[in-house]
Protein backbone atom coordinates (compact mmCIF):
# COMPACT_ATOMS: atom_id res chain seq x y z
CA UNK A 1 0.00 0.00 0.00
CA UNK A 2 1.38 3.51 -1.05
CA UNK A 3 2.07 5.62 1.97
CA UNK A 4 3.43 9.28 1.74
CA UNK A 5 4.01 11.92 4.41
CA UNK A 6 4.10 15.24 3.81
CA UNK A 7 5.04 18.52 6.71
CA UNK A 8 5.58 22.14 6.51
CA UNK A 9 8.92 23.25 7.73
CA UNK A 10 8.83 24.48 11.58
CA UNK A 11 7.96 27.92 12.28
CA UNK A 12 10.65 30.25 11.07
CA UNK A 13 11.97 33.75 11.92
CA UNK A 14 10.17 34.85 8.44
CA UNK A 15 6.83 33.08 10.32
CA UNK A 16 7.11 34.96 13.73
CA UNK A 17 7.36 38.44 11.64
CA UNK A 18 4.80 37.64 8.64
CA UNK A 19 7.51 37.78 5.99
CA UNK A 20 7.25 35.93 2.69
CA UNK A 21 9.97 34.23 0.96
CA UNK A 22 13.26 34.69 2.21
CA UNK A 23 15.86 31.82 3.31
CA UNK A 24 14.97 32.62 7.23
CA UNK A 25 16.51 29.85 9.69
CA UNK A 26 13.91 28.26 12.22
CA UNK A 27 12.18 30.14 15.18
CA UNK A 28 12.80 28.54 18.50
CA UNK A 29 9.27 26.96 18.10
CA UNK A 30 10.40 26.05 14.67
CA UNK A 31 13.21 24.48 16.62
CA UNK A 32 11.00 22.24 18.75
CA UNK A 33 8.91 21.00 15.98
CA UNK A 34 12.05 20.01 13.77
CA UNK A 35 12.85 17.43 17.46
CA UNK A 36 9.25 16.47 17.64
CA UNK A 37 8.84 15.38 14.56
CA UNK A 38 12.75 13.40 14.46
CA UNK A 39 10.87 11.89 17.70
CA UNK A 40 7.59 10.78 16.15
CA UNK A 41 8.80 9.36 12.56
CA UNK A 42 11.18 6.94 14.62
CA UNK A 43 8.61 5.88 16.42
CA UNK A 44 6.84 4.99 12.83
CA UNK A 45 9.33 2.77 12.14
CA UNK A 46 8.82 3.33 8.57
CA UNK A 47 10.59 1.09 6.53
CA UNK A 48 12.91 2.51 3.52
CA UNK A 49 11.94 6.24 4.72
CA UNK A 50 13.29 8.81 2.64
CA UNK A 51 13.46 12.12 3.47
CA UNK A 52 12.92 14.72 0.72
CA UNK A 53 13.28 18.38 1.76
CA UNK A 54 13.65 21.77 -0.62
CA UNK A 55 17.44 23.41 -1.00
CA UNK A 56 16.25 26.40 1.54
CA UNK A 57 17.50 26.36 5.00
CA UNK A 58 14.10 25.99 7.26
CA UNK A 59 13.35 22.84 5.35
CA UNK A 60 16.62 21.50 5.80
CA UNK A 61 16.48 22.54 9.63
CA UNK A 62 13.57 20.75 10.10
CA UNK A 63 14.88 17.21 8.77
CA UNK A 64 18.41 17.53 10.03
CA UNK A 65 17.31 15.02 12.99
CA UNK A 66 15.75 11.99 11.23
CA UNK A 67 17.19 9.22 10.60
CA UNK A 68 17.28 8.29 6.98
CA UNK A 69 18.56 9.07 3.40
CA UNK A 70 17.63 13.16 2.49
CA UNK A 71 17.57 14.75 -0.81
CA UNK A 72 17.24 18.65 -1.24
CA UNK A 73 14.92 19.36 -4.74
CA UNK A 74 14.97 22.79 -5.85
CA UNK A 75 11.65 21.89 -7.09
CA UNK A 76 10.23 22.34 -3.27
CA UNK A 77 11.25 25.58 -2.85
CA UNK A 78 8.58 28.04 -2.05
CA UNK A 79 7.01 30.13 -3.93
CA UNK A 80 9.36 32.97 -5.41
CA UNK A 81 7.85 36.32 -4.74
CA UNK A 82 10.51 38.03 -6.75
CA UNK A 83 10.44 41.89 -6.51
CA UNK A 84 8.39 41.31 -3.20
CA UNK A 85 10.30 38.46 -1.25
CA UNK A 86 11.00 39.06 2.47
CA UNK A 87 8.10 41.86 2.91
CA UNK A 88 5.15 41.19 5.04
CA UNK A 89 1.52 41.86 3.54
CA UNK A 90 0.97 44.70 5.27
CA UNK A 91 4.13 46.57 3.47
CA UNK A 92 3.00 44.22 0.52
CA UNK A 93 -0.55 46.47 0.72
CA UNK A 94 1.14 49.59 0.66
CA UNK A 95 4.05 49.42 -1.73
CA UNK A 96 2.14 46.93 -4.52
CA UNK A 97 -2.27 47.83 -3.70
CA UNK A 98 -2.21 46.74 -7.37
CA UNK A 99 -0.16 43.49 -7.73
CA UNK A 100 -2.39 42.69 -3.85
CA UNK A 101 -5.34 43.44 -5.52
CA UNK A 102 -4.68 41.53 -8.69
CA UNK A 103 -3.39 38.38 -6.69
CA UNK A 104 -6.72 38.56 -4.38
CA UNK A 105 -8.95 38.17 -7.36
CA UNK A 106 -6.81 35.61 -9.58
CA UNK A 107 -4.54 33.74 -6.92
CA UNK A 108 -3.73 30.44 -9.16
CA UNK A 109 -2.26 32.57 -12.06
CA UNK A 110 -1.52 35.52 -10.62
CA UNK A 111 2.63 35.91 -10.88
CA UNK A 112 4.83 38.38 -8.77
CA UNK A 113 6.91 40.85 -10.37
CA UNK A 114 9.97 38.94 -11.97
CA UNK A 115 8.48 35.58 -9.35
CA UNK A 116 6.15 33.23 -9.93
CA UNK A 117 3.01 31.94 -9.89
CA UNK A 118 1.12 28.60 -8.26
CA UNK A 119 0.52 27.43 -11.82
CA UNK A 120 4.11 28.18 -12.55
CA UNK A 121 5.10 26.13 -9.49
CA UNK A 122 2.49 23.27 -10.32
CA UNK A 123 4.55 22.97 -13.78
CA UNK A 124 8.01 23.16 -12.07
CA UNK A 125 6.89 19.88 -9.73
CA UNK A 126 5.25 17.91 -12.50
CA UNK A 127 8.30 15.47 -12.26
CA UNK A 128 8.54 15.66 -8.72
CA UNK A 129 4.85 14.69 -8.46
CA UNK A 130 5.61 11.22 -10.80
CA UNK A 131 7.97 10.42 -8.73
CA UNK A 132 6.83 10.87 -5.91
CA UNK A 133 3.65 8.93 -7.29
CA UNK A 134 5.80 5.84 -8.27
CA UNK A 135 6.97 5.30 -4.51
CA UNK A 136 6.54 4.84 -1.21
CA UNK A 137 7.54 6.14 2.09
CA UNK A 138 8.56 9.36 1.20
CA UNK A 139 8.07 12.23 3.87
CA UNK A 140 8.49 15.44 2.00
CA UNK A 141 9.38 18.69 4.04
CA UNK A 142 8.24 21.61 2.12
CA UNK A 143 6.57 25.06 2.22
CA UNK A 144 2.93 26.66 2.53
CA UNK A 145 2.40 27.07 -1.48
CA UNK A 146 4.14 24.02 -2.66
CA UNK A 147 2.29 21.24 -0.47
CA UNK A 148 -0.87 23.17 -1.67
CA UNK A 149 0.06 22.31 -5.05
CA UNK A 150 1.40 18.93 -4.05
CA UNK A 151 -1.99 17.77 -1.60
CA UNK A 152 -4.45 19.42 -4.62
CA UNK A 153 -3.02 17.08 -6.97
CA UNK A 154 -3.00 13.97 -5.14
CA UNK A 155 -6.49 15.10 -4.05
CA UNK A 156 -7.94 16.34 -7.03
CA UNK A 157 -8.74 19.78 -5.68
CA UNK A 158 -9.89 22.11 -8.46
CA UNK A 159 -6.83 24.36 -9.41
CA UNK A 160 -9.15 27.70 -8.53
CA UNK A 161 -9.17 26.36 -5.17
CA UNK A 162 -5.31 25.08 -4.64
CA UNK A 163 -3.75 28.23 -3.62
CA UNK A 164 -6.40 27.93 -0.73
CA UNK A 165 -6.23 24.98 0.84
CA UNK A 166 -5.37 24.45 4.27
CA UNK A 167 -2.09 23.19 5.45
CA UNK A 168 -1.53 24.14 8.99
CA UNK A 169 2.11 24.55 10.53
CA UNK A 170 3.50 21.94 12.85
CA UNK A 171 1.09 18.95 11.45
CA UNK A 172 2.02 15.88 9.44
CA UNK A 173 0.40 14.77 7.13
CA UNK A 174 -0.20 11.37 5.68
CA UNK A 175 -1.78 10.20 2.71
CA UNK A 176 -2.78 6.38 1.65
CA UNK A 177 -3.55 5.32 -1.55
CA UNK A 178 -7.23 3.16 -1.50
CA UNK A 179 -8.12 2.08 -4.82
CA UNK A 180 -7.57 5.25 -7.17
CA UNK A 181 -7.83 7.83 -4.51
CA UNK A 182 -5.83 9.25 -1.34
CA UNK A 183 -7.21 9.43 1.85
CA UNK A 184 -5.41 12.28 3.86
CA UNK A 185 -4.90 11.91 7.91
CA UNK A 186 -3.20 14.25 10.12
CA UNK A 187 -1.02 14.54 13.40
CA UNK A 188 -1.02 17.95 14.97
CA UNK A 189 2.36 17.88 16.97
CA UNK A 190 1.41 19.45 20.35
CA UNK A 191 4.02 22.29 20.64
O1 LIG B 1 3.92 32.94 4.74
C1 LIG B 1 4.59 31.74 4.54
C2 LIG B 1 4.63 31.42 3.07
O2 LIG B 1 5.21 30.15 2.91
C3 LIG B 1 5.38 32.46 2.20
O3 LIG B 1 6.76 32.24 2.10
C4 LIG B 1 4.66 32.32 0.87
O4 LIG B 1 4.84 33.42 0.02
C5 LIG B 1 3.24 32.15 1.34
O5 LIG B 1 3.30 31.38 2.54
C6 LIG B 1 2.32 31.46 0.36
O6 LIG B 1 0.99 31.61 0.80
P1 LIG B 1 0.03 32.62 0.06
O7 LIG B 1 0.05 32.19 -1.38
O8 LIG B 1 -1.32 32.42 0.72
O9 LIG B 1 0.56 34.02 0.23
Amino acid sequence: QQVLYFSRHGESEFNVTGRIGGDAPLSPRGRLYAQALAKHVQSLNIPSLQVWTSTLKRTKATAAGIQAPQQHLPELDEIYSGDCESLTYEELAAHFPRELALRDCEKLRYRYPQGESYLDVMKRLQSVLFQMESESNILTISHQAVLRCVLGYFLDTEPEEVPYVHVPLHTIIKLTLHGHSYRMETVKMPI
